[in-house]
């Protein structure tokens, strides 16, 4: 319930509004975003490249409905890459990008040339980028889009959703060598239709999708916090054989921080997803809709103030 109801609130412009411009979040922000500026985030990643953690870098912001709006988060994506290169940060560190935030509510074409841009930045910067996947009703012209941007930039990565019904076949359809995809459970509130609703199915098709992703020479990335599936996919990397260079977790800044440094230290390569920017608010909504006690810890950083 209120899962659900901090669900909502991510997709609320009228609490944006109300909430987003003061500071009683701000707890939560310090928590799971790395600062205003592309200074505060490369500062943030070289951190993280200094204690062997790596990055992907995510200007937050969503569905922008102007084309110009949407050409200028291209172009602080590629002055971003630009830093990234001259920090010498490259080898550590890529970008996240969603394609709402480059113009597909207006138009599927602006976001595909918006984020071609960004990817040639990224080659020139050498580094990557991944599409992240927003919800069920953008899958389709969200894997057309990647599929494209592949043609010319192969490397690209692309983001699967264990909880939906299609994506097991999605994974198989992907599960070819050098292919980058992010596996994650899926953070979008979805009716029953497209998607399984019960925690343990899917955990199930979680591993059933890794399996695929291994077993087809695809770049699996487990994008998890899940301790179940942090232990299965190790399993799963052993049983097919997987080294070092040929898979990695990742997990979100400021969740579960002694987990990523333990799985480094053990030898596992670990990204963290780095979101940065001023525009935090849906952001925050959908971490601490993630897990609801977070609000607790939340109400107490403010009453320590
Ligand atoms: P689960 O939610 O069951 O969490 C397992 C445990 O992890 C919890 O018990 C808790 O200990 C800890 N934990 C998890 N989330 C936490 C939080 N917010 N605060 C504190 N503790 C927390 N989704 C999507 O739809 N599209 C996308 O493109 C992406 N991209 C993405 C990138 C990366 C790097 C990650 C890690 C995740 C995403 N996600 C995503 C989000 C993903 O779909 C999912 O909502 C979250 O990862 C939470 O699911 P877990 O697998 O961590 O399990």
């Amino acid at each position: 319930m209120l899962r659900t109801m901090l669900q909502a609130a991510a997709r609320s412009d009228r609490l944006e509004r109300m909430v987003g411009r003061n500071r009683l979040l701000r707890p939560a922000v310090d928590r799971f975003v790395a600062g205003a500026t592309a200074d505060d985030v490369i500062r943030a990643a070289r951190r993280l490249a200094d204690e062997g953690r790596y990055a992907t870098i995510d200007q937050l912001g969503e569905a922008c409905r102007d084309a110009r709006a949407a050409e200028e988060t291209a172009r602080q994506y590629v002055a971003l890459l630009g830093k990234v290169a001259d920090a010498g940060l490259a080898d550590h560190v890529e970008v996240s990008v969603k394609l709402s935030a480059l113009g597909s509510e207006l138009d599927w074409g602006v976001a595909e040339e918006q984020t071609r841009l960004i990817c040639a930045a990224a080659e020139e910067a050498g580094t990557t980028v991944t599409v992240d996947m927003e919800d069920s009703s953008t899958t389709d012209d969200t894997l057309r889009v990647l599929r494209a941007l592949r043609e010319d930039y192969p490397r690209t990565g692309g983001v699967l959703q264990a909880m939906l019904h299609r994506t097991e076949g999605d994974c198989r359809a992907f599960a070819e060598p050098g292919s980058r995809i992010r596996l994650c459970k899926g953070a979008y509130h979805e009716p029953a239709a497209v998607a399984r609703t019960n925690g343990a199915d899917v955990n199930d098709a979680y591993l059933r999708c890794l399996g695929v992703l291994m077993e087809g020479g695809a770049y699996p990335m487990v994008a998890t916090h899940d301790p179940r599936l942090v232990a299965g996919a190790a399993a799963l990397a052993r049983k097919h054989g997987l080294g070092r260079d040929d898979w990695e977790f990742q997990m979100l800044f400021g969740v579960r921080t002694d987990e990523q440094r333990r799985l480094a230290n053990a030898g596992h390569r670990v990204r963290v997803y780095l979101p940065y920017g001023p525009d935090w608010y849906r952001y925050t909504c959908r971490r601490l809709a993630e897990r609801p006690a977070n609000l607790v810890l939340l109400g107490r950083a403010m009453l320590s103030r």
